[in-house]
């Protein structure tokens, strides 16, 4: 079975609280876009399931994401075999846009059907919670918000079409360090979530673009904050409507209603930066 699985990025992202369990309330605007990766799942040829792909580095056993979420669906249906999942990588890997979320929610949905469990979107979206808090978006994808951990998602209406450029800058933030960093009381400048929602109601792609806003921003360190800044005036330069980081990053996107001004961009970012991707808005599952 060949599936593909879309990232995605946050419109907006505001952290609220830190919780007892160690993981912080959130308060994000995600959206799913066409720049995926792309899955082929099997019944296992021996006893454990492997995960193959064309990134050396990725674990190709029990602990890369894509089998967490087969042995996750297994436990918690009692369906389903062990599952080979080749997967070929066009989403940058730690990187703000869930990539490998994506392909674990992937493989909830194929082994769904696989094993012609006949779940609902939101009944694999909750088995998702196990593997990773952004999971259950990216079963259901398109646009929500999603708060709690990340878990509890409304639908929200659809980004209006739009060219995305995102641009990955050549270092990795780890998630769980910068969530360490961020002093919740401190936190001065905040995205406007209910002025992006009500710019989605309206189908407002400009009043969405300028709203946007991501609070780690604020708490990056001085350096990699200006390479942020710098992507995000380029992208801006060349047209866009507004930019903003995805998620922990070091991703940052840019929204445009032109083609030609979004592959400008693109053409200007690619002199400095390998991975620089034009892509979509992608709609529910
Ligand atoms: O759920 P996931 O494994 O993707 O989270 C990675 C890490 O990010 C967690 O261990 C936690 O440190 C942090 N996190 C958080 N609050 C969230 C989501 C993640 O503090 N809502």
């Amino acid at each position: 079975m060949e599936l593909s699985a879309n990232a995605k990025i946050n419109l907006t992202l505001d952290i609220l609280r830190k919780r007892e369990d160690g993981y912080h309330d959130l308060q994000m605007v995600m959206q799913s876009v066409t720049l995926a990766d792309a899955l082929t799942v099997a019944p296992a040829r021996e006893a454990e399931g492997q995960a193959v792909s064309d990134l050396h580095f990725l674990p190709t056993g029990g602990k890369n994401l894509v089998q967490i979420a087969a042995a996750a669906f297994r436990q918690a249906t009692g369906l389903g075999g062990e599952v080979d999942v080749s997967i070929q990588k066009h989403v940058p890997v730690c990187a703000g846009l869930a990539g490998g979320s994506a392909d674990a929610a992937a493989v909830l949905t194929a082994m769904n059907r696989l094993a012609g469990a006949g779940l609902s979107p939101a009944e694999l979206a909750k088995i998702g919670e196990r593997v990773g808090s952004d999971v259950p978006f990216c079963v259901l994808g398109g646009t929500a918000l999603a708060e709690g951990r990340g878990e509890v998602l409304t639908p929200l209406s659809p980004l209006p079409p739009c060219h995305i450029v995102v641009c990955k800058p050549p270092f990795s933030i780890s998630t769980p360090q910068l969530f360490g960093r961020v002093n919740v009381r401190k936190i001065v400048r905040r995205p406007d979530t209910a002025g992006v929602i009500a710019a989605l109601d309206a189908g407002d792609l400009a009043g969405v673009a300028r709203r946007m806003y991501n609070v780690f921003e604020d708490v990056l360190e001085p350096r990699r904050a200006s390479e942020i800044s710098e992507i995000k005036a380029a992208l801006i330069d060349c047209g866009a409507l507004g930019a903003s980081m995805s998620g922990s990053g070091p991703s940052v996107f840019g929204l445009f209603d032109d083609s030609d001004s979004a592959q400008a961009a693109c053409d200007r970012l690619r002199e400095t930066y390998r991975d620089v991707f034009l892509c979509g808005p992608a709609g529910a599952e």
